[in-house]
Formats: structure tokens, sequence, C-alpha cells
């Protein structure tokens, strides 16, 4: 009988709309697409969920910044994560964003459910509320929040949750049972799963969950001038996407399939929400004459995982510290890399080519071509017009560019950085990680192997005759025996590792199933067996070469999760056709030594990882950094905005992460001052470019000066008068427009929607003229 195939549901947290998507969050759905491809060529019925947090006040105010409505600025927000994830081919099966009208009333009905059960009431609260982290806070009011701001003195009247009921119930859901009886919810890493522990043994309180302060937001049912809660609003996007709140009979359908999460994979920083908020939110939702267990084992999730975070120079990448790397910066230019591809895909072995391999000669002596060592092949794993097999190399599509680098990028931080745990991000890193592992190792591999097979075995997976393709009689050769035990140990062990998220663990295991491999290739030298005169050469030669696919077929079937682009290009060239078909089938899940069927011709050969120069680095900082062209988009400060957009002169580049190291001395030759803006007034015929007039005070002779700045799309004259900001006084002083320019504003650069510079500035208690330092 058919096993009937169990189901998986898995979920990313769903990514806030007020930043652009950079390489952490593509960390995240990383892991939770390697996942649901393992799950899928398991057969398992899988369903694998991402999309994007849309509400709340920090969208609003992003929006307000940017002077758009914040329903558009959602939209642009979210279409960018949904075009990157398409270029990197992440296979989600739905995308949810919580201003869905699905979600919406999925969120309405949630919170009619909760407060059937009694579980909400009315109360009022003042308290510190940190805004960019959505959250109240303990502590007086101007506690520093965990965004390391200032929180705000809010009072408000509030819907609340009695979190404070499910205090003992959350314990007892995560901790083993008395008989060591694993837990109901389970949280890895070990790390994660104590902090939450010891937060929930610390007491809890009611949870607020509406907010009037700020209208972005889906109102509660029956009290329109309340918001709910942007968390309970986000975390039950699990739900609303599979069909809660829906009564059409597919949506029911859906939820009773899929419900409840099998895994939710989150950052660490968001563990509390997942373990304590949100599986007693759906507590609160059980009818009291359902008995608990039963509701918590249809209702609750079973596991929460949570990945560390990216650092990037020593700190958590984030939008507000200006530290991230963009996941497309590494697509460009690693997809540069990507190899040509054979024009056709090539046809499956039939059994007509099967006999005619059985009597292939395996090596036609007098006819073959000067063996040579592919060793020297090596590092020449290089674009080529036509393929080693004689067929035409096409250059690579855009598209295929991109899947090419989302591998590169799969590959690195999976095995880089063992999972649960913090990890750096470098570009240096990534190359070098590229080119030991991927262009030297596994490339490598793969192409002197396929070469060889196509040199000595006229392309076709050899014959050996009188012998079993038997691990057991591979086992018994000396030579062999290492390269089988590695490859089928990586292939026993994947199991285990896949289903803990061990990717580092299983990638290293991988990896040294390949170098076993290729010293055992470089060992036993085909090229020269090729050249003695023993009887059974051809044979020898045979077994070699099979010894060496097979164990690629196995390492490659292991890979797919992690590689889905360059594991398909290596299935079709050892002539299996199409990974994505066998990963249907279940030919990739319980890979057995003796599987690739002699006589299978093999496909067009085409290299796979070429290797990519320590250059490549420089390009990729240089593209994180604003170019002149670039400047429109990312203003570093008012300066490059002044140079290039009056006068068409590229701008010095400003480069956050690349500029170079100078000494106090050099720093204290910018003489920084505090200024007040006395005059603002545009300038005609100059739409980018503001005349200020600001005084420095007394010290100053003439207090006065007039400085220009092409800050005039973001600020208003008005708005400009009487603020206290800092300047450069000792700017050489240089015409624009015939007008003098002497000094210059500080600003940050507005890595936001808008591009705006946001301007130093000061409180009135620092006197004019004072040194910034
Ligand atoms: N919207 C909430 C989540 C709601 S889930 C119901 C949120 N969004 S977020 O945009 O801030 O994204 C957070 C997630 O992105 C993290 O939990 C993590 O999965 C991923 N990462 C964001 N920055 C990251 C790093 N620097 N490193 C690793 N993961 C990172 O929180």
């Amino acid at each position: 009988m058919p096993d009937t195939p169990k189901k998986f549901y898995l979920t990313t947290p769903i990514y806030y709309v007020n930043a652009r998507p950079h390489i952490g969050h593509a960390y995240s759905t990383i892991a939770a697409d390697v996942i649901a491809r393992r799950h899928r060529l398991l057969g398992n019925d899988t369903f694998f969920l991402t999309g994007t947090d849309e509400h709340g006040q920090k969208v609003q105010r992003s929006a307000e910044k940017a002077g758009i409505p914040p329903q558009q600025f959602a939209d642009e927000v979210s279409a960018t994560f949904q075009n990157l994830w398409k270029r990197m081919g992440i296979t989600n099966d739905d995308y949810i964003r919580t201003t869905d009208e699905r979600h919406k009333r999925g969120v309405q009905k949630l919170w009619r459910d909760l407060e059937a059960r009694g579980a909400i009431y009315l109360s009022s609260y003042t308290g510190q509320y940190c805004v960019s982290e959505e959250m109240f806070v303990d502590g007086p009011p101007g506690t520093i929040g965990p965004d390391g701001k200032p929180t705000e003195t809010v009072t408000e009247e509030n819907y609340f949750f009695r979190l404070s009921d499910y205090q003992e119930k959350l314990i007892k859901l995560i901790e083993s049972g008395p008989n060591g009886e694993p837990p109901a919810l389970h949280i890895q890493p070990e790390t994660t799963r104590n902090e939450v522990l010891s937060f929930l043994r610390g007491g809890i309180r009611d949870l607020s969950i509406s907010r009037t302060s700020f209208t972005w937001g889906i109102p509660v049912p029956a009290n329109e001038t309340h918001v709910i809660y942007v968390w309970l609003d986000a975390l039950a996007n699990y739900m609303t996407a599979v069909g809660y709140g829906s009564d059409a009979p597919a949506d029911v359908a859906k939820f009773e399939e899929y419900w409840p999460a099998d895994l939710h994979l989150v950052g660490k920083e968001i563990t509390r929400f997942h373990c304590v908020y949100w599986p007693a939110f759906l507590m609160g939702l059980r009818p009291p004459e359902v008995p608990e267990a039963e509701w918590n084992a249809k209702w609750l999730p079973k596991s929460v995982v949570a990945n560390g975070w990216l650092l990037f120079e020593e700190s958590k990448m984030s939008k507000s510290r200006g530290n991230v790397v963009r996941t497309e910066t590494i697509l460009d230019a690693f997809g540069a890399l990507c190899p040509p591809v054979p024009n056709a895909t090539p046809a499956p072995a039939t059994n007509a080519v099967m006999a005619a391999a059985k009597n292939a000669v395996i090596l036609s002596e007098g006819h073959s071509p000067q063996p040579k060592d592919p060793e020297v092949n090596r590092h020449a794993d290089t674009a080529q017009p036509i393929s080693a097999t004689g067929s035409a190399l096409a250059p690579p599509t855009k598209a295929q560019q991109d899947l090419f680098a989302a591998d590169v990028i799969r590959y690195f931080l999976l095995r880089e950085i063992p999972f649960g745990q913090d990890g750096s991000f470098s570009f240096d890193a990534l190359i070098t990680r590229y080119n030991a592992d991927l262009a030297n190792g596994y490339g490598n591999l793969v192409s002197r192997t396929l070469k060889m097979i196509e040199q000595y075995c006229s392309a076709v997976i050899p014959n050996h005759e009188g012998r079993e393709w038997e691990e057991r009689l591979w086992l018994e050769d000396k030579s062999s025996a290492e390269v089988v035990r590695y490859s089928l140990r990586t292939a026993d062990l994947q199991g285990s590792l896949y289903d803990t998220q061990a990717f580092a663990a299983l990638l290293t295991e991988a990896q040294l199933a390949i170098k076993t491999a290729d010293e055992f290739l470089s060992r036993e030298a085909p090229w020269k067996l090729s050249k003695s005169d023993a009887v059974d050469k051809n044979e020898r030669i045979g077994k070699l070469l099979y010894t060496a696919a097979e164990s690629i077929r196995i390492i490659t079937a292991l890979l797919y999760p992690v590689m889905p682009y360059a594991t398909a290009s290596v299935w079709a060239q050892l002539g299996l056709g199409s990974i994505e078909e066998a990963a249907r089938n279940g030919e990739l899940k319980d890979v057995k030594w003796g599987g690739l069927k002699p006589g299978t011709k093999l496909g067009p050969l085409a290299p796979i990882f070429p290797r990519a120069d320590k250059g490549l680095a420089q390009i990729m900082t240089e593209m994180e950094s604003p170019t002149p062209e670039a400047v429109n988009e990312r203003l570093v400060s008012s300066v490059t905005a002044e140079v290039s957009l009056l006068t068409g002169e590229p701008a010095a580049p400003a480069v956050p992460e690349s500029t170079p190291i100078i000494t106090i001395d050099d720093f204290v030759k910018v003489d920084l001052r505090v200024a007040q803006i006395v005059i603002a007034e545009r300038i005609p015929k100059a739409d980018k470019l503001l005349r200020l007039e600001v005084d420095l005070g007394p010290s100053f002779s003439p207090s006065r000066r007039q400085i220009l700045s092409g800050i005039a799309e973001w600020y208003t004259p008005e708005e400009l008068i009487g603020k206290r900001i800092a300047v450069i006084a000792n700017l050489a002083p240089r015409k624009m427009r015939g007008l003098e320019s002497h000094g210059m504003l500080l600003a940050a650069s507005g890595e936001d929607h808008s591009n705006k510079p946001i301007l130093a500035t000061f409180s009135d208690e620092i006197a004019l003229g004072s040194r910034i330092r």
C-alpha cells in the first residue's frame, strides 16, 4: 500500500515593508526553501509560506516620510521582496501580505473568536512604547528601548489578551515531559529554548493587543477607533494564508489539510513572539468542551527554529545601522560568472543506448587522443563555445545567471555559519569559500570525471563486465572502498542532518566525500593506466570512472536542496535528465550505491563553477556603495547631491564601507560647527537648490554666510528656518549658478524609500559656533 504523504507546513517570518530586503532576510528565506525542497523530495505534501508584514506605526511613518500613502508604499516594497524571491528561485507555495483582504478577514475572525472565548478585555494602560519594535517595554519615561532609542510614553485605552493565564501551560508545552517525552512545542536551538523558558518563569503580564495612537492597521471589530496590535495581526498570517477566516470549501479544506504549522523558521530576536504569544493566542481559541491536549495537538505549531544573525562588520545587519548587504548585488556580480549552458536538454538514456553502451569499447587504443592528466584542467573550468561532448553551448539567460548566483549564496550561508549561531558576512569569505568548495571542489571533480568518461568511455557510463553493481563488491576493493564509504555516509547522514537543520555539518560531509573521490582519481590516475600495457586496463578504468561518477551522483542528490541550479546541471550532464523530475519521483531520497546505470549516455558537458577572481569582492563592495550614477538614488550627504545635481559633475562616490582609515589629524582638519539657518529660499530655475544663510555665532566674522544646498526636493524653506544644524565651516568656497557657497550641511543618507537626506540638527541648548568633534 502506498504511504499516505505526510503533510509539512513551514513558514518564514513575514518581513516588514519599512526596509528593502537585504541578505539577512534572504538567509531565513533560503533556509526555508532548502527545507521545503528536502521535504518535497521525501514525498511530503509540503506547503511553504512567506510574505510581508505591512501594518503598524513604523510602516505608517516610513510612508509619511516618503510622502506617499501607506498602501502604495507597502505595495512597492512588498513587490521588491517578491521580485527578489523570484530571481532567486525560491519555491514558496503562497505569498501572504497582511494587507490582503483574506488576511484582514481572518484576523478579524481571530479577534472575534478570542473575544467569544473571554480571552480579551478592555482596560487603560500607560507605558513606555518602542515604536520600531512595536512593543511596550518596562521602565520609567525615557527608558531606552530594544532598538537603542528612547521610548515614547503612551497612554492608551487598550484591549488586553489574558496572556498571564498561560504561563504554566506554556512552560509545560516547551519542557520535556516528566519521563523524557519530547515537548509538544519543540524550540531550537537549545539556547533560544532556555531563553524562552526563563522569560516565562520570570512571570508574564497580560498583553496589550490594540492601539489608538495610529490608524494603519486592521480595525478592531465593533470598535474601529482601535487597530489590532501589529504582532497579533502579523502572527495570524500563518493561519489566514491557509484559509482561516474563509468559508469557501476550498479554503476550509486547505486549512484542514495544513494546519497546524510544522515549522516556523524565525530570526532569534522574534522567538518570544512565536514561542509565547503565538501559542497562547491559539490556546485562547479553545472551546471549553475540548480537552486541552487534544486542542493543542490540532492547533499549536509543532516547532519553532531560530536562525542566528548575519553580522556585517561585527554588528547585526539592519537597515537602521546602515550596514546592509543587498542580495541583488551578489546576484548581479556572481551572475556574471554563470557558465554557458547546453543548447538542448539531453534525452534520457534509452534501451538502445544502453545496449550500444554494453558493447562499447571502453578504451579504443590507438584512436584515443593523447591521454592527459585532467588534473591540469583543474582551473580551466571556464566558458567555452562548444561543450566537451560536442554540442553547442549558449550564453546563460539572465534568469539562469540569477539562479546560479543564488546557489552560491545558498551554499555559502549554509556552509559558513552553523545554523542557529550568528555569523559574519563578507565578500572575501564568500569568494574564498566559493573557489575552495565549489570551483576547485565539487565543480572540478565533476568536470574531470565526466571529461574522462567522454575521453575513455565514449561518453557513456562504463560497464564493468563480470561484476555486480553492488556496494558490497565495491567495498571489497581497497582503492575505491573509501570513496564508497564516504559517499554513503553522507547519504546516510543527510536525513538526520537536514531534519535538525545542521546544514554546515551536512555540507562539510559532502566536501569530505568530494575530496575523497578527487584524491582517489589523482591516486589511481586513469590517464596513466590508459597508457599502460595492462590487459585488464579497460575494465579497470571503467571501474575507476564508475566509482567517481556514482559518488558524484550520490553527492549531487544530497546537494540538490541547497544548490538546485548547479545540481540540475550536473544531473543532466550525468545523463540522468531533469533533477526536478527525479526529486518529484522520489529518486533523490534513498540513494544507494549502484543506482547509476552503466550504459547511460552523458548529457552535453558544460562548465559548472568557473573560478572567481578575488577582484569580485572589490566590485561588490563598490556596488554596495553609491556611485556617481547611483547618487540620485542613494544620497549619503547633501554634499554629493549638490555637486552632482547642480553641475552634473561626477560626485565623489560616498563609500561608507570602504572609506579609507584616517588619522585624528585628518579629522581635525574638518571644522564642523553648529549653525542656525536664518534665511532659506528657492533659487529661480534651480529645482534642487536652496539658498541658505546660516549664523555661526559671534566667534565668526562675519557671523553669517551663504550656503547652497541641493535639498530643495525634500525640504521647504519654511521648515528649515530656525533649525540648528551641522556645517563644515572651512570648506573652500565654490560657485554654483553664479552664487557662492561657503560651506556645506551635514545630512545622513536616506537609505529608506525616499532617499531623503536627513539633516543633522541640534536643540536650542547648544550655542552657535560650537565645535563638533
Ligand atoms: N515582521 C516581523 C516578523 C513577523 S512574523 C509573524 C519582523 N520582520 S523583519 O523584517 O524585521 O524581519 C525579521 C526576520 O528577517 C528575522 O526574524 C530574520 O528571520 C530575518 N533577518 C533580518 N535581518 C537579519 C540578519 N541580519 N540576520 C539574520 N536574519 C535576519 O521581524
